[in-house]
């Protein structure tokens, strides 16, 4: 197990093709989907190529997300963490925060225990000097994340016909 940070709670490690089912428990519900355009996975075929997606990151960009690893009980929760982000504002890339949990663990500030680390990681580590976010305006869960990390919301954009809220941060 790659791990590359750890916060009280939860080992970050790389993401790689043993997750597959447990992406695909992530990618398949609805709800986990109703703020990201809809379209919850309907076979494990599209989980894999989600997983070689975040591995083709890690190659081109040295970084993508990680997975959220229950100390405790070892437990696959989600995903959290910083990717070089190409496709969602139209104009330019940018390192981008995010976070994505099974149902089962939402409601247990498990986003924003693994985003405060996810930011210091960014900063520290790897040296970032600004790092984005974006949310549908109506995900209010994660709108207060971004906030609660100490974002400073300045913007609404348009992603895939919807308004999202964009934050930013500086190191
Ligand atoms: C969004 C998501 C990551 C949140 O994870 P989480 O671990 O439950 O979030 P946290 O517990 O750390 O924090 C959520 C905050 O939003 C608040 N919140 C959640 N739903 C709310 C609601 N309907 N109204 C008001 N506040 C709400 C919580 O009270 C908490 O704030 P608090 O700590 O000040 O009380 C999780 O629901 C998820 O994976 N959703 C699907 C994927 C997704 O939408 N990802 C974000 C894409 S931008």
């Amino acid at each position: 197990m790659e791990i590359l940070f750890e916060t009280e709670r939860f080992y970050l490690r790389k993401i790689c093709l043993d997750d597959v089912q447990d992406f695909f428990e992530l990618d398949s519900d609805p709800d986990v989907h109703k703020y990201l355009g809809k379209k919850p996975v309907k076979t494990i075929e599209q989980s894999a190529e989600m997983i070689q997606d975040v591995l083709k990151q890690y190659q081109e960009y040295g970084i993508g997300r990680s997975a959220i690893i229950d100390k405790k009980s070892n437990a696959f929760i989600g995903w959290s963490g910083i990717k070089y982000e190409t496709k969602v504002r139209t104009d330019y890339a940018y390192y981008d925060i995010g976070y994505r949990l099974k149902k089962a663990f939402w409601g247990q500030g498990i986003a924003t225990e693994t985003g405060v680390a996810s930011l210091k990681y960014g900063f520290e580590v790897l040296k970032l000097d600004k790092i984005c976010g974006g949310a549908h305006v109506e995900n209010i869960a994660s709108n207060r994340i971004l906030q609660k990390l100490g974002m400073t919301r300045t913007e609404t954009f348009d992603f895939d016909g919807d308004p999202h809220h964009w934050y930013e941060i500086y190191r």
